[in-house]
């Protein structure tokens, strides 16, 4: 990502705080440091998963545990988590509904390579909310939007997926892509440039540029989330995901509407709330329980084709989807406890309360600081728009992606007990904050703005 500079910060004085900021978060995070040393030993870059090591400019730090919104170090430091694991664990930590419905399910027999009863509870209360009547379990969104891909490749008979400049859809191929003067080439390293030319790529909220990758008859599938979340935040212009619908129709194509995130922005997603058409949407992220599982719904139409292509393991062989511990008791229980306890009317009313909190005030702080900047508002998310209007596409979103404004205020919370979001996001209210939490939040944040801005 590109560093675009606002007018309004104060390099040096962001690069001082950041150097102050490095040598207090070292001096106080010794232990994990410690323990990040010896783990490089039997774990590249020291970490189970890179991403862990990758998200952030400054070492990571060593969980050992957490309650509601907090969780803590091998230090003993306590940090308000506004990151929530890239929305993996919007319930909190110990969130006691998914606590003793998954040690339930464990208890009682993780998997049994069969349905258990609350799946048909599960997939009714989706199709309830979400308005596509039959659901998919795998045990990621990129696992999700795969098993999408191919079926709306066996279905249209066509090879090209559709996907839009700013998106993020998982660790596929086909989405780890970017625009070239080549045509649309891999922007990571070790994925297929065969494959990456199967995507092609539009800015959002553009339907004529749409219109012209339609055109051409070969797309598969059209995929994206109904607002981006992964550079921060772009919402559809009036019209724009119906027009979007409407054209993917015109042209044979399929739509898919990734609420991975969005899903916990508003009761029944933005699909639900907004009863948008398409023919599929997915879910993941454990739906925030920190229980590893994604859905993916779909229309009766796609559920027919899913039918009659099923795979046999003797042959015939159908549909490429499933895998050994998908559709798991532990995920069942822990979507059955999420969708009854936490992802109530009531919650979401909660958090989008706390959202609004926590945008007014930091619009309050940057008004303070006399910054012409907007706090981007959707439910529980917000974050920091650098610009006096809010971006419409990827393009202008990544003026407000400025790395060294994002990564020196990472740092600064981190010292003073927040876990701020990863760059591309920005802070999320999660089903355990209280007031407080998103006040103290604001302070901190205003006292960071006092520092770096002029
Ligand atoms: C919109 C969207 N779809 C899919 C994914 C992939 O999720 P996972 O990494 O859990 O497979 C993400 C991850 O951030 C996402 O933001």
């Amino acid at each position: 990502m590109s560093a675009p500079a606002s007018d309004h910060i104060d390099r040096a004085a962001l690069a001082s705080l950041r150097f102050r900021e490095d040598a207090a978060f070292k001096a106080r995070t010794r232990k994990s440091q410690a323990w990040l040393a010896r783990a490089g030993k039997s774990m590249p870059n020291g970490v189970p998963m890179a991403w862990m090591a990758g998200l952030f400019r400054h070492n990571s730090i060593v969980a050992t545990g957490g309650a509601g919104p907090h969780f803590n170090d091998l230090d003993g430091n306590t940090y308000c988590d506004f990151n929530v694991c890239d929305l993996a664990m919007t319930m909190g930590y110990g969130a006691k509904p998914i606590a003793e419905a998954v040690s339930r399910a464990v208890t009682s027999g993780a998997h049994f390579l069969l349905p258990v009863e609350d799946a048909v509870f599960v997939t009714e209360e989706l199709a309830r909310r979400v308005g596509l009547p039959c659901w998919q379990f795998t045990l990621s969104a990129s696992a999700a939007n795969t098993e999408v891909m191919r079926i709306a490749r066996f279905i249209t008979r066509r090879n090209k997926i559709l996907v839009f400049d700013g998106q993020y859809h998982g660790h596929i191929d086909e989405s780890l892509v970017t625009p070239s003067a080549s045509g649309t080439v891999p922007v990571q390293l070790g994925t297929s440039a065969r494959i990456a030319q199967d995507s092609v790529i539009v800015p959002f909220n553009d339907l004529d540029a749409a219109e012209a990758a339609l055109k051409a008859n070969d797309i598969a599938l059209v995929i994206t989330e109904p607002a981006l979340t992964n550079c921060l935040l772009v919402e559809p212009a009036p019209g724009y995901l119906a027009g979007l619908r409407a054209l993917s129709q015109k042209y044979g194509a399929l739509l898919c509407l990734d609420e991975a995130h969005t899903f916990q922005f508003a009761y029944g997603g933005l699909v639900g709330t907004g009863k948008l058409a398409c023919d599929f949407v997915t879910l993941g992220k454990g739906l925030g329980t920190g229980i590893s599982f994604a859905l993916y719904g779909m229309s009766r139409d796609v559920a027919d084709v899913m039918e009659k292509h099923l795979d046999i393991d003797i042959g015939p062989k159908g549909l490429a989807t499933g895998g050994t511990t998908y559709g798991s008791n532990v995920a069942i229980a822990a979507a059955r406890a999420a969708l009854e306890h936490v992802l109530t009317p009531q919650g979401y009313d909660r958090i989008t309360a706390l959202g609004q909190r926590l945008a007014d005030g930091l619009e309050a702080a940057f008004k303070r600081h006399g910054l012409p900047w907007r706090a981007f508002r959707h439910g529980p998310r917000s974050g920091y728009c650098l610009e006096p209007e809010f971006p419409t596409n990827a393009e202008a979103a990544t003026r407000s992606i400025d790395t060294d404004f994002i990564d020196a205020r990472r740092v600064f919370m981190a010292n003073r007990g927040f876990w701020d979001a990863v760059a591309s996001a920005g802070p999320q209210v999660s089903f355990a904050h209280q007031p407080a939490d998103i006040d103290l939040y604001v302070t901190q944040a205003d006292g960071f703005l006092g520092e770096v801005v002029r």
